[in-house]
């Protein structure tokens, strides 16, 4: 069964707990887009978030950590809430440690590709993580058109977890719309990451319950 993961970047954060409202029937995840101003040039949210937005959920909380350095957020995300956190490959000299690291402080753990990243270096962790993210854009900005390229990018981290007996789940985040959500699926896609499509809406329950039942049948 595919799941919807909402990115609350595009939300109206003034009124974040009400917008989280408005797609929670066909939410099955939160994703919280974390970034530090080095890693990517945007500053956006981190712990402080997670933690409001805790009591108002029951959705996966999960932290897409696009910094530098994501090992030193883990503790604060955990005691904040989230479930699950991601990080890029990218940023850290060895993933392995890192990953286990998460799962010391009690989170579910992914590790996320920028579309530049040859997708073999995910190859010695894919037993390891829970979600592998293939970003159809370049990390940092919400609201951009996903790069086409990214589909035989999904196609190839799918076959590899098949032909592995593999569970994690293969998340695609970046400029998903309606319109294109289906090839992310066909390519073996069981997660899709959407904000702006969404949030940008003139309706954003029906744009939520629109993605889902695409992803729904993955
Ligand atoms: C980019 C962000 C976005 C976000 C999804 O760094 O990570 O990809 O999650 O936002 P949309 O759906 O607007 O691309």
């Amino acid at each position: 069964m595919g799941k919807l993961s909402v990115s609350i970047l595009s939300a109206d954060l003034a009124n974040l707990a009400d917008q989280v409202k408005l797609v929670h029937d066909d939410a099955d995840v939160i994703h919280v887009d974390v970034m530090d101003a080095h890693f990517v040039p945007t500053l956006t949210m981190g712990p402080i978030v997670v933690a409001a937005l805790r009591p108002h959920t029951d959705r996966t909380l999960h932290g897409h950590l696009m910094v530098e350095a994501p090992e030193a957020l883990f503790d604060d995300l955990a005691e904040a809430g989230a479930d699950v956190v991601s990080f890029h490959v990218e940023a850290v000299d060895d993933p392995a440690p890192v990953i286990a690291k998460a799962r010391g402080a009690g989170m579910g753990v992914g590790l996320t590709l920028s579309p530049g990243t040859p997708i073999e270096v995910l190859s010695p962790h894919l037993e390891d993580v829970d979600v592998v993210t293939v970003m159809s854009v370049e990390p940092g900005r919400a609201d951009v058109a996903f790069l086409p390229e990214a589909l035989a990018r999904v196609e190839a981290v799918r076959a590899e977890l098949g032909r592995r007996g593999l569970p994690a789940d293969l998340e695609v985040e970046g400029g998903v719309t309606p319109d294109d959500a289906r090839r992310f699926v066909d390519a073996g896609a069981n997660v899709l990451v959407a904000g702006s499509a969404i949030f940008g809406a003139p309706d954003v329950g029906s744009a939520a319950r629109e993605l889902k039942a695409i992803v729904g049948e993955a």
